[in-house]
């Protein structure tokens, strides 16, 4: 898709700059604006330990209903048509605080397109989960979703081009 006439916003929650790496390839791709996914309380070390099952992660990941509390929210998002969503694969989706972050927007009539980066997990589970606990899910247009780790400037290039 040709996105040089959307206003885009190329959000992205990272822990270790590998989803922020490519969330700044899909904002140069886009001529979207970058904007960082924070949560108030920062993810420590301690808190993304996946193998201590009494970490934040893993505290997060066993009651879905928690919703972190942001930083900070995106400056008027209302003017964005196209909302990118980058994410670290934790346990095959996205982190709570993404899902905050979505919360946090009026996101019907828009189009939501998300990417990730993972151990090795493939993506494709993000749309149907946002889609089962997002509010006006089905008046938003959600796409992407695909595994963007390593890619060059110029296959996150293709890779906007094919959506
Ligand atoms: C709590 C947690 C759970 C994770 N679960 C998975 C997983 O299920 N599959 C996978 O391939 N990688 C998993 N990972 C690895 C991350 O997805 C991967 O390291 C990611 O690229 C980190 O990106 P970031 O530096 O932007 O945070 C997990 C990492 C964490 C911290």
């Amino acid at each position: 898709m040709d996105f040089s006439e959307k206003k885009v916003m190329v959000a992205y929650f990272s822990t270790k700059g590998v989803t922020k790496d490519i969330a700044e390839k899909v904002a140069a791709a886009t001529k979207g604006k970058l904007f960082e996914i924070q949560a108030k309380e920062p993810y420590t070390d301690d808190d993304i330990n996946w193998r201590d099952p009494d970490s934040r992660c893993n505290k997060e990941h066993n009651d879905p209903s928690i919703r972190p509390e942001l930083l900070k929210k995106a400056h008027c998002p209302g003017q964005y048509e196209v909302f990118f969503i980058g994410y670290p694969n934790w346990y095959g989706v996205y982190p709570a605080i993404v899902q905050s972050f979505i919360d946090s927007l009026k996101l019907a009539g828009k189009t939501v397109v998300f990417f990730m980066t993972s151990g090795a997990s493939k993506g494709g589970k993000a749309i149907d989960y946002a889609k089962g606990i997002t509010k006006d899910a089905d008046k938003i247009t959600w796409l992407g979703d695909e595994r963007l780790n390593d890619f060059t400037q110029e296959q996150v290039n293709d890779w906007v081009a094919k959506l």
